[in-house]
């Protein structure tokens, strides 16, 4: 066991001079994965790992280095609840988006609830509700082949129900309209222009992420559905970049559609997400 100690160890120094600022606990995930334990099991292992584990360690680490994603090496991520399978080809969900998560969990809704995930990627947050919400009817609607596929494993023997579409498509799903309780989105809706880290520009899907020169288009489509789908009463929440909330609430207002609009934050106290409930009398 000392050996794997002095692995990791070496490894967290490796990432951390790599510039990595989670590297120990990279380093710790890595291991973990290879030796299919939990990482706070590390130190109870049985059995010292044999050879190949170490060789495979040293390219996942290497991997890492260069900055390939954890969640890419891993092949999973954590989302509140669940455990989603990841890799090229498909937005990692965020722990941002957990706060619109637990904002949705929260919410009154009938038992037989419909919730629409616009944007679903992997199939986050639809994954993360149907398990809160069993008797609901959920519905994740997503226009990338590569996405869907790795929505489709997450989804399996769930009630999620996947559809491929372009969510600026005229006319959407219009057996929908008025008749959905809550329509969530993270949409991609970083500003066109705007820099971001290197793991985002070299792995993230570019579709997934970039918005459009404000970062409001794919927003402006959710918006433009929910006010169509949403039964009256009827709740949304919009992901949005933490440049633009004051743009999403003036959107959502700007529809006469809704009300008891409200900017949230993330957890880590940036402006995040906004809400809104359907008028009565819309
Ligand atoms: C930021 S990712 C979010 C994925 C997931 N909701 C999450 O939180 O992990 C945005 C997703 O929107 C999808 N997307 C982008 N434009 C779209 C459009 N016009 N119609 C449908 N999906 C779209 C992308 O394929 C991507 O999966």
């Amino acid at each position: 066991m000392t050996s794997l100690r002095h692995a990791i160890d070496s490894a967290a120094a490796l990432l951390a001079e790599a510039g990595i600022d989670s590297a120990r606990w990279d380093a710790e995930q890595l291991a973990a994965h290879l030796t299919g334990t939990d990482r706070g099991l590390l130190a109870l292992l049985d059995n010292a790992p044999g050879q190949e584990f170490f060789e495979q360690y040293r390219e996942v680490v290497a991997a890492r280095s260069r900055r390939v994603p954890l969640q890419h090496l891993t092949g999973a991520v954590s989302f509140g609840p669940v455990e989603l399978r990841v890799g090229p080809g498909v937005f990692i969900p965020r722990p941002e988006t957990e706060a619109l998560l637990e904002w949705a969990i929260t919410q009154p809704l009938p038992q037989r609830a419909v919730i629409v995930d616009l944007c679903t990627g992997s199939g986050a947050l639809a994954v993360a509700l149907a398990r809160h919400r069993p008797a609901a009817r959920i519905i994740g609607v997503d226009d990338s082949e590569a996405a869907l596929d790795y929505a489709r494993r997450n989804t399996e023997g769930s009630h999620v129900e996947l559809i491929g579409a372009d969510i600026a498509t005229p006319a959407l799903l219009p057996e929908l309209d008025r008749q959905v309780d809550l329509v969530v989105a993270n949409p991609p809706y970083v500003p066109d222009n705007a820099t971001v880290g290197a793991e985002v520009a070299q792995y993230d899907p570019q579709h997934a992420v970039f918005g459009g020169p404000d970062g409001m288009v794919v927003i402006a489509h959710v918006v433009r559905l929910a006010g169509r789908w949403l039964r009256p009463g009827g709740r949304l929440a919009v992901e949005h970049d933490d440049t633009t909330s004051a743009l999403t609430v003036e959107l959502i207002s700007g529809t006469g559609l809704f009300e008891n609009i409200v900017a949230c934050n993330d957890l880590a106290g940036r402006p995040r997400f906004v809400t809104a409930t359907k008028r009565e009398t819309s």
